[in-house]
């Protein structure tokens, strides 16, 4: 039986999942990045102390036969930095790496959350300007844009943790409540007003001032002008908006932080990230002192996404249509052909073509119905005509007559492969 949280991939799962992921190394790849990837078991510890927050309570984790306490990757950041502290004199400023598998956490599963998932992860690691901030904005907007969203579709959410530990100082509150507080933030939207005053109230803040403190015009926060002027130059500004109750659930979060939304506001969070600018410090022992920045995009949200915007479900569908699983298709018409059929077969399987026919003697009326089913482009047919072959273009009809020996030389300048 099939895991609560956990998919299985039939074949056109499987298309559209990797479909997801060529436009994601695409798009990341178009920015310079590069890829890299961990491994899918990490020390349950690197989590414990670094990601905090929710998912420490969310781990996979096991004691393996070596008696370690382990855990499936819940997320990649830990694993990141773990990487870049150990070899980052290996490396050229700034790094701009991405990555993308699957990942694991234990959590009740709802529309958008599961148990197992994919996550594309790009971050930027040894550039402290707000200019790193915007690339990567930016590539978090053109990376929707390649699945066919538009600003109709969905939103950058961006704000800084800064602003919210000012507000504490201003309120006279204790600064080391911060993440109770900003946890408080982050549940506010969903929960009910009267739950999040109590909440405040216990950490010396009343809701009114809160509320009035959401309300300060994006054009007052300083970080936010430059990364809002850096994107509109891109002329992508109209994808972003400022919003201080993004605050984010993890706790290596250290000031810039942003999260993707669709705009009907069905769908759970697309995308999140932020800056990490002390995670590498608290990974070597203060060895290296690197400022980070990234984020990471899940398949389960877009994939809602896509299929309830019709730009995106017409994207997919184009591509998975392209993605024919053979392009020629060998009909046996006369059994005494079949080896030469396979001669052929092989030929043109050396020769790159994708190319199938049927294992065992069958109707040809059935042979020429699969060449259809899986939208070959040219049948060939083995039959009386030997040691001639015909080959039909499927779509137009068109059939053409030619001693086999020619059949590689006809094809060249015809099919794909
Ligand atoms: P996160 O917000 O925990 O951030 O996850 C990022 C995205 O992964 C979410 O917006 C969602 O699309 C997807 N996701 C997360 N959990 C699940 C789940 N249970 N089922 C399906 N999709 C899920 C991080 O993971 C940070 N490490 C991102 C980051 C990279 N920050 C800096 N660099």
């Amino acid at each position: 039986m099939l895991l609560p949280g956990f998919r299985d991939f039939y074949p056109d799962d499987c298309a559209t999942r990797n479909y997801i992921i060529t436009q994601w190394r695409t798009v990341a790849r178009r920015y310079g990045f590069v890829e890299y990837d961990g491994p899918v078991v990490e020390s349950i510890d690197l989590y414990r102390k670094k990601s905090g927050g929710e998912l420490v309570g969310q781990l996979f984790d096991f004691v393996d036969k070596g008696a370690r306490a382990v855990a499936l990757r819940p997320e990649m950041t830990p694993t990141l930095a773990r990487m870049v502290a150990a070899r980052e004199r290996d490396f050229r400023k700034p790094l701009k790496w991405f990555s993308v598998g699957r990942f694991f956490r234990y959590e009740k599963q709802q529309r958008g959350r599961l148990r197992e998932f994919y996550q594309l992860n790009c971050d930027i690691i040894g550039e402290n300007s707000p200019a790193a901030d915007a690339e990567c904005i930016a590539l978090l907007v053109d990376l929707l844009r390649q699945f066919g969203f538009n600003d109709d579709d969905f939103v950058v959410r961006i704000s800084n943790r800064n602003a919210w530990s000012s507000f504490l100082d201003d309120e006279g509150a204790s600064a080391e409540r911060l993440s109770d507080f900003l946890e408080v933030i982050d549940k506010m939207e969903r929960a009910d007003p009267e739950t999040t005053r109590e909440k405040l109230k216990t950490l010396g803040v009343s809701l009114e001032a809160v509320t009035r403190f959401l309300q300060t015009p994006a054009a007052e926060h300083k970080s936010f002008a430059e990364v809002r002027a850096n994107l509109e130059a891109r002329e992508l500004g109209k994808y972003v908006e400022f919003d201080l109750k993004i605050v984010r659930g993890l706790a290596y979060y250290t000031g810039f932080v942003f999260e993707v939304f669709d705009r009907r506001k069905k769908l759970r969070a697309l995308a999140g990230g932020g800056r990490y600018d002390k995670l590498l410090a608290l990974m070597s022992d203060d060895r290296v002192e690197l400022p980070a920045l990234g984020f990471a995009m899940g398949d389960v949200v877009l994939s809602e996404l896509m299929h309830e915007t019709p730009a995106a479900q017409s994207r997919l569908q184009n591509a998975l249509a392209a993605n024919r699983p053979a392009q020629i298709y060998l009909i046996i018409a006369k059994e005494e052909r079949r080896l030469n059929a396979l001669r052929d077969v092989q030929r043109l399987r050396d020769a790159g073509y994708t190319v199938d026919f049927s294992l065992v003697a069958a109707k040809v009326g059935k042979q020429f119905q699969t060449a259809e089913q899986i939208g070959a482009r040219f049948a060939v047919l083995y039959g009386d005509e030997w040691p001639q072959v015909k080959i039909k273009t499927l779509a137009t009809r068109e059939e053409v007559l030619l001693p086999a020996e020619q059949l590689l030389d006809h094809l060249a300048a015809r099919a794909s492969r």
